[in-house]
């Protein structure tokens, strides 16, 4: 060896102590979930990663990976340590630990950051607190006469729709309707998205969610000079200003509108003089005395919108603060209900016995052949058609992924400390679809893993679509109601079929789960004959 190597080695060894030496907690971590192996396929794990990145190949990898790796998992990607987590256990303590509730920079890539969804520490506390009301029991009922007129118009749409169908064809129809939906019970606005939609709305969240989920995995973009050098640049600006607009627009309005409802009705009424943010003034620095009513015992149901208004009246919460919850509302609702929907209906055409069986449960709920105003109650009658939309958003779980980071350092079990800015991922696609947990039919679209008994069989966190613990989906009982108020409507009265096969599909991390290939599956809807 020649001086000048011998150098290089030391350098390198006095290099490489100091990296182990500062990240010296999180090596600790490792040998401590992984022992010496989880130290020595370091390496292999970095070069992993790097080829990971691509949301194409992301849960396709992950599949793969934990064959060979003992799970959870523990790993250093540069200095940042990252938790791999797939297991009922961990999950449920990770997602009941006060110091992982905040999410990681990642998700900042994300387009609708302001909103409840990427807020942190108090003050998603306290946003969270407001919002919780908003979905209350008696507000999610008041809904029903919405969810049950889109879906009837949607439901004489799909006469246009016999025949064979690209799966395209079908998102769109379901996704404008979905939106239609998401509109009327956030921000009370009739749309017409289910007929036209010609300022591409709809277009525009999709189109958003993919250039976030791409932002998402490759961070660097989130750099903006960085970003700006891509052709995403631009198009996201303009998509951006496009969807911020489309919400400003009805906010300010329906803002109006509900102040002079309010000072009409105070004539009348016992009121007071508070502070509410004025229109004009987006920033929520200056504000207005308006007059409204104390007593509010009619206000009861409302829509998203108006609740939070009230809100702006004690000044808890500014009109941008409104209109980003608003996007954020509107986005959330629209792509993961209609996504889930979707797929719903792909698992019903793949399994033609299932949705004979589900037909039949509706048959004999609705006897008289009349679908059009589904209430609470009928859906709670209808057992299998729970059944059938838990093992979807089981098999093709819309969210198949969740990032959180580390805000304290915090004891895992035993001594494990996890240090503070660790990122912990929660894979919920694969645990999903594990028949270490799941049995012999994990892989099959199987309406039968919701019976009781085989429900009583499995740790509760085994099955978290809308994630648990502190910080699960505010709208999940709302998208439960929606899915399935639409798919009864369609299911009665149309039959889906596909020759695409479930072990055929290939899945895309997109944020919420998208299929690769997606237009080589067709449908064939065809009346059902009663
Ligand atoms: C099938 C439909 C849906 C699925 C599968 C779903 C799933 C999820 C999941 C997994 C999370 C946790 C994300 C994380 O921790 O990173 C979440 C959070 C959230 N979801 Fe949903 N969601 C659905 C529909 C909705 C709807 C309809 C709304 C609103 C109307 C909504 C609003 C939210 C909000 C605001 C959060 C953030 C809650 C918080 O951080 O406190 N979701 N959702
Ligand atoms: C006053 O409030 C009632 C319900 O509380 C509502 O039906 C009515 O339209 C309101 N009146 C005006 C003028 O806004
Ligand atoms: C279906 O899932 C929801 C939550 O996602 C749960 O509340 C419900 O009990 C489940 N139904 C069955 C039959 O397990």
């Amino acid at each position: 060896m020649t001086a000048v190597e011998n150098n290089l080695l030391l350098v390198i060894s006095v290099l490489f102590s100091i990296y182990v030496w500062i990240n010296r907690a999180k090596f600790k971590l490792i040998w401590q979930i992984n022992g010496a192996r989880g130290i020595f396929q370091q390496p292999l794990l970095f070069i992993l990663m790097c080829f990971m990145l691509d949301p194409k190949r992301l849960l396709e990898t992950l599949r793969y990976l934990r064959k060979y790796f003992k799970r959870p998992l523990a790993f250093l990607f540069g200095s940042q340590s990252v938790l791999y987590v797939d297991d009922p256990v961990m999950m449920e303590r990770v997602l009941n630990s006060p110091e992982c509730l905040d999410k990681t920079f990642l998700q900042d890539g994300f387009f609708v950051r302001k909103g409840l969804l990427h807020a942190k520490g108090q003050q998603w506390k306290i946003r969270r607190k407001q919002l919780n009301p908003t979905f209350s029991y008696g507000v999610l009922m008041s809904f029903f006469p919405t969810f049950n007129s889109v879906a009837n118009s949607l439901h004489s749409k799909f006469s246009d729709y016999l025949g064979l169908q690209e799966f395209n064809e079908i998102e769109d129809i379901i996704s404008r309707a979905v939106l239609v939906t998401a509109c009327q019970t956030t921000m009370g606005t009739e749309t017409n998205f289910l007929e036209n939609d010609e300022h591409e709305i709809a277009q525009t969240y999709k189109k958003l969610l993919r250039i976030s989920s791409i932002k998402t995995i490759k961070p660097w973009l989130q750099i903006d000079f960085l970003f700006r050098m891509t052709k995403l640049y631009n198009t996201d600006i303009e998509l951006n200003k496009m969807a911020a607009d489309f919400v400003k627009d009805i906010v300010s309005r329906k803002h109006n509108e509900w102040k002079k409802m309010n000072v009409l009705n105070t004539s009348s009424r016992s009121t007071s003089r508070i502070k509410i943010p004025s229109t004009t003034e987006v920033e929520g620095t200056s504000w207005e005395e308006v007059e409204v009513e104390v007593e509010d015992t009619q206000r009861k149901k409302r829509n998203f919108i108006e609740q939070i208004f009230h809100l702006a009246e004690n000044g808890e919460i500014t009109l941008q603060d409104i209109m980003d919850e608003c996007n954020s509302m509107v986005l959330v609702a629209f792509e993961t209900v209609s996504n889930s929907i979707l797929l719903a209906l792909l698992c019903l055409a793949m399994y033609p016995e299932t949705q004979k069986k589900l037909r039949q449960e509706l048959h004999s709920t609705f006897p008289n052949g009349d679908v059009s105003s589904i209430s609470g109650d009928n859906l709670k009658d209808m057992k299998f058609l729970d059944m059938v939309i838990n093992e979807s958003l089981r098999l093709v779980t819309t969210i198949p992924m969740a990032l959180r980071g580390v805000s304290k350092d915090f004891v895992l079990k035993d001594d494990i400390v996890i240090p503070k800015g660790t990122f912990i991922i929660l894979d919920t696609f694969n645990m999903q679809r594990d028949s270490a947990l799941w049995g012999p039919f994990a892989q099959e679209f199987y309406p039968e893993h919701f019976l009781p008994e085989n429900v009583a069989k499995r740790h509760p966190y085994t099955y978290v679509p809308f994630m648990k613990g502190l910080r699960f989906c505010i709208g999940w009982r709302y998208s439960l109601m929606l899915t399935k108020v639409i798919i009864a409507k369609l299911i009665h009265s149309y039959s889906f079929e596909t020759e695409t096969k479930l072990k055929d599909l290939k899945f895309i991390e997109g944020i919420s789960l998208k299929i690769r290939d997606c237009d080589k599956i067709k449908f064939t809807v065809s009346r059902v004959r009663n």
